[in-house]
């Protein structure tokens, strides 16, 4: 008896350790085996982040493609792969692919990805790292902010053009840290709402 209470336990043990993939966070499996690099690699037609994930210019989500995206290029004639397969599987279902987050703020935290794309023209990779190159769909973020990188960029902001145009003919070209020019909040209720 006491050999399979053993066993049980070191059973466990090693589900446990999958699950949460070794001291990490739980690894993500996506439904289907994307690659960011295939795609971006592409020259005609080429893409963009912004081309799939189309909402970060207009709201606080990025989002997903659409199905029908996929299928634009994905279907037609017999399926060459298992992932187009189920591509075209998922089409005839109708309604989206069901893809998993693989990094999400607490919900104390707001974040809008408008303001950050499309007024400060952050790049994408600043946040997110080298999506680009990936060949399958990460288990995990690449990268992740915690709240001291999302604060210090925003203390350190400098917004270029105008203001500080205006600023360095008065000072003579010298780098300046601009007086007035509109500073990025640190306040605890920018982030916390
Ligand atoms: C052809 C469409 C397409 C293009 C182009 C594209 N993506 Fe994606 N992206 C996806 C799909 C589909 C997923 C979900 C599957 C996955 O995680 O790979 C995704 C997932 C992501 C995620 C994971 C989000 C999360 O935390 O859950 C990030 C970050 C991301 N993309 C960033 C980028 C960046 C940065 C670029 C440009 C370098 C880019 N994507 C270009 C389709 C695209
Ligand atoms: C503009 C056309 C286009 C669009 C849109 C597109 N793909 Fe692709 N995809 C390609 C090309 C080209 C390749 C690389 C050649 C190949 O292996 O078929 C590729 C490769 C792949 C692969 C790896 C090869 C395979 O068949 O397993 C997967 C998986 C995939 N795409 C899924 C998607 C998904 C999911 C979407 C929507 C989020 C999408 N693609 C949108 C053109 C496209
Ligand atoms: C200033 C940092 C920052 C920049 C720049 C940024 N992101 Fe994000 N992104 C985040 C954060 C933070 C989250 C998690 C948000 C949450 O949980 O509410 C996220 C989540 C996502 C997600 C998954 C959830 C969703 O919103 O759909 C995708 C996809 C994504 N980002 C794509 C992009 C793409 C593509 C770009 C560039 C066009 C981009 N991000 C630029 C910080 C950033
Ligand atoms: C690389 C620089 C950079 C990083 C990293 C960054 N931000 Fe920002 N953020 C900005 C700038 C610039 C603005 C000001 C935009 C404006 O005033 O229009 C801003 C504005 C904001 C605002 C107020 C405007 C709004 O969207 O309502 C919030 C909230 C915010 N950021 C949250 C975050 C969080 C949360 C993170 C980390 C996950 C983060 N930011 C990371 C540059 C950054
Ligand atoms: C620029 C955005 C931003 C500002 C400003 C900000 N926070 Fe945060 N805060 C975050 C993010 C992002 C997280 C989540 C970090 C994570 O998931 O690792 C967080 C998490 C927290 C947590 C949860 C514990 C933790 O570390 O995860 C507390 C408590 C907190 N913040 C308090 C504050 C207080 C107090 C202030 C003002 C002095 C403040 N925050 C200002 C973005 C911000």
């Amino acid at each position: 008896m006491r050999w399979i209470g053993l066993a049980g336990l070191a059973v466990i043990a090693l589900l446990a350790w999958g699950y949460w993939g070794g001291w990490g966070e739980p690894a993500v499996r996506q439904p289907i085996e994307f690659p960011h690099k295939a795609h971006l690699e592409l020259k005609d037609p080429k893409f963009e982040c912004t081309t799939c994930h189309d909402r970060a210019e207009k709201g606080p989500v990025a989002g997903r493609p659409s199905t029908k995206k996929c299928l634009s290029c994905h279907s037609g004639g017999k399926a060459k792969s298992a992932e187009e397969k189920k591509i075209q599987a998922f089409g005839e279902k109708g309604g989206d692919i069901p893809w998993k987050r693989v990094w999400r703020l607490p919900s104390h935290v707001f974040f809008s990805h408008r303001t950050h794309v499309a007024v400060a023209k952050v790049k994408c990779q600043t946040c997110h790292g080298p999506m680009e190159t990936l060949a399958r769909p990460p288990a995990r973020a690449l990268k992740k902010l915690a709240m001291d990188a999302c604060i210090g960029c925003h203390e350190k902001w400098e917004w270029p053009q105008e203001t500080k145009e205006k600023e360095t003919k008065e000072e003579e070209a010298k780098p300046v840290k601009v007086a007035g020019a509109r500073r990025v909040s640190i306040d605890c209720n920018a982030c916390h709402r």
